[in-house]
């Protein structure tokens, strides 16, 4: 069985192809078409752009990951249908659409965040599920493929975004997570930074997060600087460690809190932030300190980052809803939930 999947939730235009062979998933082409030069310069996505871009890339990834197959060995197309930016939803969704009606093939529309979660395989119930991106931060109670309940989410800006903004403030390029990564590893371990950023709700008594005022205060900081320091290197990486740790403290502690109270068997992690070197050493410590006994299940960091092969083994575990060939068209959600 061929499972083809596409994903244009966001920036990147994202098409691949596995092959199912006896209960095994191989990966035969997993082409991403990235945008970030392109959005770089407004520090952020800019949804018409994008949408411009995923017009014009989406046949040349289509005919990429599909080269050295004839079409008709598809047997099933996967599309992210929501969350995420609507206009560029529709261009993946509109394609699949097409594409399922002249094969003759079933659809399965894909939700963006349960594929974040599925790219695991997960197998030991019930789960933690953190998704950690540019526009979900989500703590997921889950009892089995399907089964999902949302105990906590971001108030305001996802930890991604947090990333991306803190960046931009302080003139570095997007998205902000790898470089941030990159610069706060040049600070030596053990030395202690001057700046003190807030953890935002940590201590509250819910799974909830906020990283609004934690992109404030960074701000605050950088503005309460003379000009010259906060150009320097020195300020610049000990400002990206210490919000890379504020942002780690908070997801290390909601998650740790959210697996004891409801004595979960593993945690899952997902979405673009999971890629962080930092936050997965860190997070992989706690765990085996704290909470030795719970499995937890990680990405490796290609499949942390949007992708389409997330968006297909989604589709695989929810192969049986589709019945028979029975084609119809599937619409958008821009705020789908889990
Ligand atoms: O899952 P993703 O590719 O797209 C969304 O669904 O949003 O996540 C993108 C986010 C961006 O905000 C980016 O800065 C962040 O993931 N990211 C990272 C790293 N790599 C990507 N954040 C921290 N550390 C990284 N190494
Ligand atoms: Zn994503």
């Amino acid at each position: 069985m061929k499972i083809l999947g596409i994903d244009t939730s966001c920036d990147d235009t994202c098409v691949a192809l596995l092959e199912i062979r006896n209960s095994k998933l191989k990966i035969l082409s997993n082409i991403i078409s990235s945008q970030v030069k392109l959005h770089a310069k407004y520090g952020g996505v800019y949804p018409s752009l994008a949408k411009r871009e995923h017009i014009k890339n989406l046949p040349l990834v289509f005919r990429r990951a599909t080269k050295r197959i004839k079409l008709s060995e598809i047997d099933l197309v996967s599309v992210t249908n929501g969350p995420g930016l609507e206009p560029c939803l529709w261009q993946g969704v509109n394609f699949a659409n097409e594409l399922a009606k002249n094969l003759k093939v079933p659809l399965i529309p894909v939700n963006h965040i349960e594929a974040h979660i599925l790219v695991n395989s997960p197998k030991i119930f019930p789960a933690i599920c953190l998704v950690i991106s540019g526009g979900h931060t989500q703590l997921i109670l889950m009892k089995g493929i399907g089964q999902y309940k949302l105990i906590g989410e971001t108030r305001d800006d996802a930890a991604g975004e947090c990333f991306d903004k803190a960046a931009r403030i302080l003139g570095l390029s997007y998205p902000g997570g790898p470089i941030i990564s990159k610069l706060a590893k040049k600070i030596n371990n053990g030395s202690r930074t001057s700046i003190i950023l807030p953890r935002p709700m940590i201590y509250q008594k819910n799974y909830d997060f906020s990283f609004s005022g934690l992109k404030t205060a960074v701000l605050y900081d950088y503005r309460s600087r003379p000009s010259k320091l906060r150009k320097s290197k020195q300020y610049i990486r000990e400002m990206c460690r210490e919000v890379q740790q504020a942002i780690i403290d908070v997801l290390i502690h909601k998650t740790i809190k959210a697996a004891k109270d409801f004595r979960v068997k593993s945690i899952i992690f997902g979405g673009g932030v999971v890629a962080n070197e930092e936050l997965r050493k860190q997070f992989q410590e706690k765990i085996r300190k704290e909470i030795p006994n719970t499995e937890y299940l990680m990405p490796d960091t290609k499949y942390c980052t949007d992708n389409a092969v997330m968006v297909v083994i989604a589709a695989y575990f929810h192969r049986q809803e589709v019945k028979r060939v029975n084609w119809k068209k599937i619409a958008v959600d821009a705020n789908l939930k889990i």
